[in-house]
């Protein structure tokens, strides 16, 4: 089993544009050139394990996939294929739950699998809406578990209230309505991000967003293709945002970031902790996209209740920042964290707790009161936001993280970029 071993290395200035691209962008950028009967074009596409399963997916549909240095060129085939294989989704939630939306309505048999951890995440927040419209689809423990097994079938105009603010969700149903027979609508207790929607509506769909509901009217032609330069990713940057946030006299600058706002919250709740943020705007064309600058500042404690969609993935590395201010930081609604790549609470509770900090665990949260870490020995469970997490907290006392391939996942170059800030001992 692999590990990672960090320790501090002192105060540091550190600007990066090496930062891994955007995951979601990039899942959608592979799925969404199938919508197109022309080439799409896409720059600084994510080399990470996730988005590569959903490349190779693309191609197993029959698109063919060019790369001329950062240029990938996705070229659609003239009609999708029906693969002879199972489509290989690895550990991403996202790739399983858009694809289940995407295939229900194309002819053909598609099964859908992933690594042991996605095999045990929950299917049925898409499949049960989906199947109200039409789609064939079946599974383990009657569609709630992968493998997922899809036959293409018609799929009927829906007016959808979902029960939770998911993105995987949202963008499945998107998805099935854009063959679907008349106008859809769509709307979630609170919004969650909102790729999907955007980059369609650059595509050409005719789809309008009014606070959390979403009205949709089906795709009667190929769609314009994508010609993008998908942005660096602000959950990755995150980790580095959290390294500056706990390390005295320290200073950050991303480069080249989403600065889309249902994914900078998190940057938000640093600034309310205390730290110097900065959000500089550099264009704005499918979304707004700068740069990010974090100053160390000393850090207090926080409530964190609201936008939880908007903060699910960096609530880990925040767990780090919370361990590290005055008082005490309690995180409440966030149920959604124990359905994510681990169960996130029961993660970073243990682990802070294996740090010797200040722990309570809730049902839909936790309460952290800061303090001192100790050198502790801490594992991933296999889940690439808690291995990273775990990694910055090494900044402030030497950390071992075990079962670290999954950083492969999201962040191939998160260790050649720790090692410019910490101590770094790595067996992989
Ligand atoms: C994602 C949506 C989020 C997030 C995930 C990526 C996406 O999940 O946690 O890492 O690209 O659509 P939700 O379905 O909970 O919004």
């Amino acid at each position: 089993m692999s590990f990672l071993k960090v320790s501090p290395k002192g105060e540091f200035v550190f600007e990066t544009d090496k930062i891994a691209s955007d995951k979601s962008i990039s899942h959608r950028c592979a799925i969404f050139s199938l919508l197109s009967d022309k080439p799409s074009y896409i720059k600084n596409f994510l080399n990470a394990e996730d988005t590569l399963c959903t490349l190779n997916i693309a191609e197993s549909l029959g698109a063919k996939v060019e790369r001329n240095g950062d240029l990938l060129t996705i070229l659609p085939p003239k009609e999708l294929k029906e693969p002879a294989q199972i489509l290989d989704c690895g550990n991403s939630g996202t790739a399983i739950r858009l694809l289940m939306g995407f295939l229900s309505s194309i002819d053909g048999f598609f099964v859908l699998h992933g690594d042991k951890y996605l095999a045990s995440r929950p299917m049925k927040r898409v499949a049960n809406p989906l199947r109200e419209i039409g789609a064939i689809i079946d599974g383990r423990d009657g569609g709630e578990l992968a493998p997922i097994s899809i036959r293409g079938a018609k799929m009927e105009a829906f007016c959808y209230d979902s029960p939770i603010a998911s993105a995987q969700v949202k963008s499945a149903m998107i998805l099935a309505g854009l063959r679907a027979k008349g106008v859809s609508t769509l709307s979630e207790p609170t919004l969650s991000r909102d790729h999907t929607e955007k980059m369609l509506r650059g595509m050409g769909v005719d789809i309008k967003s009014e606070g959390t509901k979403v009205t949709l009217t089906p795709m009667d032609k190929p769609l314009k293709p994508l010609d993008i330069t998908v942005p660096n990713d602000p959950s990755s940057g995150f980790f580095f945002a959290v390294a500056a946030a706990i390390t005295p006299n320290s200073k950050v600058t991303l480069k080249n970031m989403l600065l889309n706002p249902t994914r900078v919250e998190a940057y938000k709740v640093l600034q309310k902790m205390g730290t110097k943020v900065e959000f500089i705007e550099k264009e704005n064309i499918y979304d707004s996209m700068g740069d990010i600058v974090i100053e160390y500042a000393p850090l207090k404690g926080v409530i964190v209740e609201e936008n939880i969609a908007w903060l699910i993935d960096e609530l880990p590395a925040l767990s780090i920042a919370f361990a590290c201010a005055d008082g005490k930081s309690i995180v409440k609604n966030a149920k959604e964290l124990r359905v994510k790549e681990s169960d996130r609470i029961s993660s970073v509770v243990t682990n802070l707790q294996k740090c010797t900090l200040h722990v309570e665990e809730f049902e839909d949260g936790y309460e952290v009161t800061g303090g001192e870490f100790k050198s502790a020995k801490v594992d991933s469970y296999g889940d690439h936001r808690i291995a990273m997490s775990f990694a910055i907290a090494g900044l402030k006392a030497p950390m071992e993280v075990t079962d670290i391939e999954c950083i492969e996942t999201s962040f191939p170059n998160f260790v050649e970029l720790i090692s410019q800030i910490a101590k770094v001992d790595c067996e992989d």
